[in-house]
């Protein structure tokens, strides 16, 4: 038997509790995300990052990164990103428009990293070179700087809208969903 077809407001809440679930379950499809942004010269960058939250209620997402990495300066030229989640458990694309901020300092870093500070995760953010610098350059740069300032920051992202599409034998569905609107799409 076909398992019957969520409704809007189903899809619209499942969607924010798998990305919810997502956070702490290390083998979850959505865990791992693309974030594409507007590279500096113009171009199109996206690469693989780790979802660290979800709100459902603010609809906002968190990521961290190195607050060296070229990805920050691309967000603080270029704000407006979008994120690819797929899984094949749920047949299920997201497309998330948002709006990035960077938070480098104050209390939400420090909360974060005074969490991940003492994890494996921690020599991530304490490299003594920037990441993607040139090997050459960075010869020492696993070395890390014990003790050292860390680089960790974090990247807000608003989001503004959801490109859902389901994909399924009996015919795919799509649809845009703002906090106010949804708009069935053809997939
Ligand atoms: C599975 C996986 C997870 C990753 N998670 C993150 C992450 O959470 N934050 C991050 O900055 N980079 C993460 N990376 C590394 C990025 O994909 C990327 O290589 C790095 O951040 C440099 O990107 P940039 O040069 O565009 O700034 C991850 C890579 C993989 C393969």
């Amino acid at each position: 038997m076909d398992t019957p077809l969520l409704s809007e407001s189903e899809i619209r809440h499942r969607i924010w509790q798998e990305l919810q679930r997502a956070v702490p379950d290390r083998h979850h499809e959505w865990r791992t995300p693309v974030l594409a942004t507007l590279g500096v010269d113009g171009a199109p960058q996206a690469r693989t990052v780790v979802l660290r939250h979800a709100d459902a209620g603010q609809a906002v997402l968190h990521i961290y990164t190195d607050s060296r990495s070229p990805k920050v300066a691309e967000l603080e030229a270029a704000p407006q990103v979008s994120l690819v989640f797929w899984s094949k458990r749920l047949s299920w694309q997201l497309r998330v428009r948002a709006q990035a901020t960077v938070v480098r300092s104050g209390p939400e870093v420090d909360a974060v990293w005074a969490r991940i500070s003492t994890s494996a995760a921690a020599g991530d953010y304490l490299s003594a070179q920037a990441p993607g610098a040139a090997l050459e350059a960075a010869a020492d740069a696993r070395a890390g700087s014990p003790g050292g300032a860390h680089h960790l920051a974090l990247i807000k992202l608003q989001v503004h809208e959801i490109d859902w599409l389901e994909l399924a034998r009996s015919g795919h569905r799509r649809a845009s969903l703002t906090r106010t609107k949804w708009t069935w799409r053809v997939p």
